[in-house]
């Protein structure tokens, strides 16, 4: 695996941002809270022009402004503009050529599609579960969490198992460590994209119950899809759902490890559990994304400049007073909570029942098998860098 890049460090937030920084890799929340009490709107000239928002009324503005902020890039990199990677649909298509193929692809993600999937999604927890019969430390993270939506997606994908530790790597390297090393960020793309477009080739030929022959018989309007897209599309298929989830399913068990109350409570009354879900979902969100600006504009009374990236704190907004009553507070029990892990806008996730199925589940089937646990030493607890955080090591005790 490739390593983190040395960083200039920031002089301030609100002028200097960069995400990559250390004091942000250690605290992003502190990180976004001082940006949203004192400058809502920042601007940083690190990756050709950043600005940062962080409060509800202006990211909820430039989400649903595709024209003014496309969707064209997403994590923030230091490759020029005119070299920045491969378009992915649908999440970089702005409309009106984002709708067909979202259209396309929602069956697939419907609620009565997905729950096909609820027995795979239990059988990979049930099977890590009797791995770690006996054991009385365990790592959250590394035992558990990463191999549920790892090993689903490559079950969705109709590819082996075997794949999945080389999923993981390439994922940690396009993500991670890309966005600072154009290098790295080139390598590993032409690496997946080799590898999906023989996926793609090899399913024309033999079609399986998967999302590329899904995709093979799917109506698009202007014909059948061609292999180059279709290369793209799962190229996203597998960026978006492990990372992701593996973070969220790793902050809950994080949560749940470090917070007693909570943990005895969903223990006693495991119907809370997706309610639960929920709000991890909103405390800890595990992605932020980012749009370019097309024009010279502005957002919150400050300048933007065409080209420049605008990023969208969704797990700032999440935790936005406006918005939400005691924000910085976890409630597993909070009535209203219309969080914005997921986006907001078209293209809000389209794998967000999925998600929150794997999300139910492994604290179920985690919860029912091990009540009690803690983490076993806090300084041991490391977190992803870049714009998919969520806990990559939590070593814990089961009590
Ligand atoms: C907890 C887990 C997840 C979170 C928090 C999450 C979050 C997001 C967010 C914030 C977006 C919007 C991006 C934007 O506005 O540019 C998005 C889009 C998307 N997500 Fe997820 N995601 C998760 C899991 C998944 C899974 C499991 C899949 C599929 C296997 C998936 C597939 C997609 C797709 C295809 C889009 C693009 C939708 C579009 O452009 O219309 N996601 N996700």
């Amino acid at each position: 695996m490739a390593e983190l890049s040395e960083r200039k460090p920031v002089e301030s937030w609100s002028t200097d941002w960069d995400h990559f920084d250390p004091t942000y890799l250690a605290d992003p929340d502190a990180v976004w809270a001082e940006l949203r009490g004192q400058c809502p709107v920042a601007h940083s000239d690190r990756y050709g022009g950043v600005n940062v928002l962080s409060r509800w009324a202006e990211v909820y503005e430039a989400i649903h402004d595709p024209d003014r902020f496309t969707s064209r890039r997403l994590i923030i990199n230091e490759i020029p503009t005119e070299r920045r990677g491969v378009n992915l649909p649908p999440i970089n298509l702005d409309p009106p050529d984002h709708n067909d193929r979202r259209r396309a692809l929602l069956p697939f993600f419907a609620p009565p599609a997905i729950k096909k999937w609820e027995e795979p999604i239990r059988q990979i927890c049930r099977r890590e579960l009797d791995r770690l019969a006996g054991r009385t430390e365990v790592d959250l993270a590394v035992d558990y969490a990463q191999v549920i939506p790892a090993e689903l997606t490559a079950i969705m994908l109709g590819v082996a198992l075997e794949d999945v530790p080389m999923f993981r790597e390439w994922l940690h390297d396009l993500l991670e460590v890309g966005p600072t090393n154009p290098d790295v960020m080139r390598a590993t793309t032409a690496t997946m994209m080799a590898y999906m477009s023989d996926l793609a080739k090899e399913r024309r030929q033999h079609r399986g119950d998967d999302v590329v022959s899904f995709l093979l018989e799917s109506e698009f309007e202007d014909g059948p899809i061609t292999d180059d897209e279709l290369t793209r599309m799962i190229y996203l298929f597998l960026i978006a759902g492990i990372d992701t989830t593996w973070s969220s399913i790793g902050s809950s068990l994080m949560h749940l490890a470090r917070n007693p109350e909570d943990r005895h409570r969903l223990a006693a009354d495991p119907s809370l559990i997706p309610m639960a879900v929920e709000e991890f979902l909103r405390f800890y969100p595990p992605v932020w994304v980012a749009r370019i600006a097309t024009e010279d504009t502005e957002l919150g009374g400050c300048p933007v400049a065409e080209g420049e990236w605008v990023a969208l704190g969704l797990p700032s907004i999440n935790r936005d007073p406006d918005m939400f009553e005691d924000p910085d507070e976890v409630h597993i029990d909070r009535k209203v909570n219309r969080h914005a892990a997921f986006g907001l806008g078209v293209h809000r996730c389209l794998g967000s029942n999925l998600a929150r199925m794997e999300m139910v589940i492994a604290l179920e089937e985690w919860m029912a098998r091990f009540p009690d646990f803690e983490i076993a030493d806090e300084s041991r607890v490391t977190f992803a860098a870049g714009q998919v955080r969520g806990p990559r090591t939590i070593p814990a005790r089961i009590l």
